[in-house]
């Protein structure tokens, strides 16, 4: 090859590999948007609650020290990850993931009571665990203002 092509190609090749490397990052930031999500529904009752707390500055707290750290048996940060992108330390080959809470087109279809169930119960068949014992319902809904304030 001629030695003034040479230079063009290895910038173009470096080019490529810096983009595909940006969106590689990107996309694991983002998480799995749009998430095909089989979840049971909630009971009609509660699938209709609305968060009955304030959002204000100490519950939305709450919910991010529960969710970072503190919630038993797992801080949720563990499976739902840090940003709640869903790509959390033990997320790695679980099927079906932990839900993306970034994921709007996802979140913006499930409501406040539903999350409060899967929360309080868990999802059977998945990893997502139970809470009755370990929370009380005041903390899950100071968890769901948190996990909807990403
Ligand atoms: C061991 C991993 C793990 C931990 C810890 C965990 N989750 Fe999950 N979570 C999952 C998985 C997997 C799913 C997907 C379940 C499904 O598809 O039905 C899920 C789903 C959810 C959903 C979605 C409900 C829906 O109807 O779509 C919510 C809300 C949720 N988790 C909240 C939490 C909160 C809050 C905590 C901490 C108190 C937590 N999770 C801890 C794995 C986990």
């Amino acid at each position: 090859m001629r030695p003034f092509l040479k230079a063009p190609l290895t910038l173009h090749l470096l080019f490529s590999l810096l983009i595909t490397l940006c969106y590689s990052s990107y996309a694991a930031a983002s998480g799995i948007c749009p998430q095909n999500r089989t979840t049971k529904n909630a009971p009609n009752k509660i699938l209709t609650a609305s968060n009955p707390i304030p959002k204000n500055a100490g519950n939305v707290q709450t919910g991010k020290r529960l969710f970072q750290q503190d919630a038993k048996p797992t801080a949720c940060r563990m499976c739902h990850g840090i940003k709640g992108n869903g790509n959390g330390r033990l997320a790695i080959n679980l099927d079906p993931p932990p839900r993306n809470f970034i994921c709007t087109e996802t979140m913006q279809v499930i409501s406040d009571g539903q999350l409060f169930w899967i929360i309080k119960n868990g999802s059977p068949g998945t990893k997502m665990p139970a809470h009755i014992e370990t929370l009380t319902d005041r903390e899950i809904w100071q968890l769901i203002l948190y996990i909807r304030n990403f």
